[in-house]
């Protein structure tokens, strides 16, 4: 069951995996009020996106910062609290308890929420041996998921496929955040697991993070505003 207390439309939290600045805020600009999530990781970020954060949060958007810090406590803490000053409503770290411990005192007293990453989704038990690891996914999944409910984590990325599973294992209050999506019809891309938007609020998912479905549409407003019509019909 996904969460109700939030407004359908920041449901839809759009990738912004674009190689400049100047892409991005076409791209904004062009689907106007049709979106007030945005999500900024590694290709924006690093091609000078992260002052986007504090600009977008003055036009009254929402953004999601994929940065997935992972270090020594005092590093993560100190990174945290200085994304936390940009007005970022979430940012992902890695599930290791020290982590998400720094992460989410660091966030203390700021409106920045701390999303996990439990397993990256590229990752199989084969993998996960490779990287030394003895338990496989489904239980390195379940015992991070359970580590950051108690450290106080305010919510895990995840699989449409991991949802239902995770909302069972974690219950209501925390978020789940959902990447795969792929509304009927269009194109699946690298993404193996895919759910469509529906599929993946009826599995428990709060908020669907949708990059090439939106950003490759020959009209991104249109294609946003389907998946929103689509996630209220959901229920959500
Ligand atoms: O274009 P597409 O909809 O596949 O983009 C999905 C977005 O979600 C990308 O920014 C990708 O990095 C991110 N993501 C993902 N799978 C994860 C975590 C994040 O696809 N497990």
């Amino acid at each position: 069951m996904t969460s109700t207390n939030i407004a359908t439309r920041d449901r839809l939290i759009v990738a912004l995996d674009l190689s400049s600045v100047e892409a991005a805020e076409a791209l904004i600009d062009r689907i106007g009020d049709s979106v007030t999530f945005y999500k900024i990781g590694y290709q924006l970020a690093y091609a000078g996106g992260l002052p986007m954060v504090a600009k977008l949060a003055d036009r009254g958007k929402k953004v999601f910062i994929d940065l997935k810090l992972h270090d020594i406590g005092n590093t993560v803490a100190k990174g945290v609290e200085s994304i936390a000053k940009q007005g970022a409503t979430f940012l992902t770290v890695h599930a290791y308890p020290q982590t998400m411990k720094a992460a989410v005192e660091a966030r203390a007293g700021s409106s920045l929420k701390i999303l996990a990453v439990t397993v990256l989704t590229s990752y199989d038990n084969n993998d996960l041996q490779q990287a030394g690891y003895r338990p496989g996914v489904a239980d390195l999944v379940e015992l991070r998921a359970r580590q950051a409910q108690a450290i106080g984590v305010d919510g895990l990325v995840c699989s449409g496929e991991e949802a239902a599973n995770l909302r069972g294992i974690i219950g209501a209050g925390m978020n789940l955040v959902t990447p795969g999506i792929r509304p009927a019809g269009s194109d699946v891309g690298d993404q193996k697991r895919v759910m469509t938007p529906a599929r993946a609020i009826a599995a428990g998912a709060d908020y669907l993070v949708v990059g090439r479905p939106v950003v490759a549409a020959s009209d991104p407003k249109a294609a946003a505003e389907a998946i929103v019509a689509e996630i209220a019909q959901a229920g959500g």
